[in-house]
């Protein structure tokens, strides 16, 4: 494993993520937290599908920068000797990359600025480094926008408040501090007293072994529960609000997530629990008007009839796995993006978010299309 010290984007226990290390793309695997840390290189286009593709890598935002990187390798690895060679090593990179997981939007939206920067750079000798520069950037970026989701969401927090999350929308799945964790991670640092409810997320349970793991490193308390409890503890009174990322997020607000989500959704609009998507921009995808166009993806039923390899249905059992679920926009209390926190009706707000030109530092806490949150 590298040394920690030159790890500069940390998501706990001294962690980070996905980084660029001596040519080669290095990325923790998840599959193996919170027991075993341990490095994933990736030297071809062909490792980093295989590494998103089996989850060593997860999470909407940090698959995207994973592909960009993807497509640095490619330029990297290409023995083109042409523009149109280079351009060809490329396209079929991103053909590879993109196939890899269907519902998260994140991934296209990078490998699509990745190719759109090859397609306007006519300086073939230069290109794979500028591929790599822009990797690097889309990274920064990531992180970046994670803490100013943090410094809006926070805002929504009263001390002493009581949150819900599902999956791992945390340091884990971007480039560093998370999404639906980030206000969570800036609200505890600013002092406040917060305990947040953990689903364990089945199958895969990135709550039990990465949400719980993230809380459990920043010091912030936190009790698991299976994802079967929410309502329990939802009809007690125990529950503030509901944090949760999201993987897509359409024009009209409807929101792919992690499966379960929905059923949060329906289940904190029953109790009038306030319902928070928190998502960088990059997660819009303006193309489907409506969640119902979102290509869902279905995991292998082992993952359903296992657990860390060990069989618990009846053999030969059938069993079904949509890895996510979309929850409509009407339930949705707000999106936490960014450049701050919109309320219904999404869809004029959610365009014009989405449609604010890429910047050498896109993150504007000023907000110039959305209300900054009120404390
Ligand atoms: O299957 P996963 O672990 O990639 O699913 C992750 C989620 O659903 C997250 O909530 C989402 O990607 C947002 S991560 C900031």
């Amino acid at each position: 494993m590298a040394s920690r010290s030159e790890w500069p984007f940390l998501v706990g226990n001294g962690m980070q993520t996905v980084w660029w290390e001596a040519g080669t793309l290095c990325l923790v695997d998840q599959r193996k937290l919170p027991h075993i840390e341990e490095t994933v290189r990736c030297c071809t286009v062909a490792d980093v599908a295989d590494a998103i593709r089996t989850m060593v890598v997860r999470g909407a935002p940090a698959i995207g920068v994973t592909a960009a990187y993807g497509m640095a390798l490619a330029a990297q690895n290409s023995e083109a000797e042409d523009r149109a060679g280079l351009l060809d090593a490329l396209s079929q990179a991103k053909a590879v990359l993109d196939t890899t997981r269907p519902t998260a939007v994140n991934l296209r939206w990078a490998t699509t600025r990745m190719f759109d920067l090859a397609l306007a750079d006519a300086a073939v000798e230069t290109l794979p480094e500028r591929l790599l520069t822009e990797a690097h950037r889309i990274r920064g970026e990531d992180e970046a926008m994670c803490h100013a989701i943090g410094d809006h969401g926070a805002a929504l927090l009263a001390e002493g408040s009581r949150i819900l999350t599902h999956c791992n929308a945390g340091g884990l799945a971007t480039a560093g501090y998370g999404t639906a964790l980030a206000p969570i991670k800036t609200a505890h640092s600013s002092g406040k007293r917060l305990h947040v409810l953990v689903d364990e997320t089945r199958p895969f349970l990135q709550g039990a072994r990465l949400t719980a793991w993230e809380l459990k490193d920043a010091g912030i308390p936190q009790t698991l529960i299976t994802d079967s409890m929410a309502g329990y503890f939802m009809r007690r009174g125990d529950v503030d609000c509901v944090i949760v990322g999201a993987d897509r997020i359409v024009a009209n607000g409807d929101v792919a997530n992690k499966i379960g989500t929905y059923s949060l959704a329906v289940l904190a609009n029953a109790h009038g629990i306030p319902f928070y998507v928190a998502a960088p921009t990059s997660t819009i995808d303006l193309s489907l008007a409506t969640g119902d166009h979102i290509p869902i993806e279905h995991r292998s039923a082992d993952e359903v009839t296992q657990l860390a390899g060990q069989q618990l249905a009846p053999d030969g059992v059938q069993a079904a796995h949509p890895a996510f679920d979309v929850t409509p926009h009407e339930l949705v209390t707000a999106i936490i993006t960014e450049y701050g926190v919109i309320r219904p009706p999404f869809g004029e707000q959610l365009a014009r978010l989405r449609q604010t030109p890429a910047q050498d530092s896109p993150v504007m806490t000023d907000a110039p299309h959305a209300e900054p949150a009120e404390a």
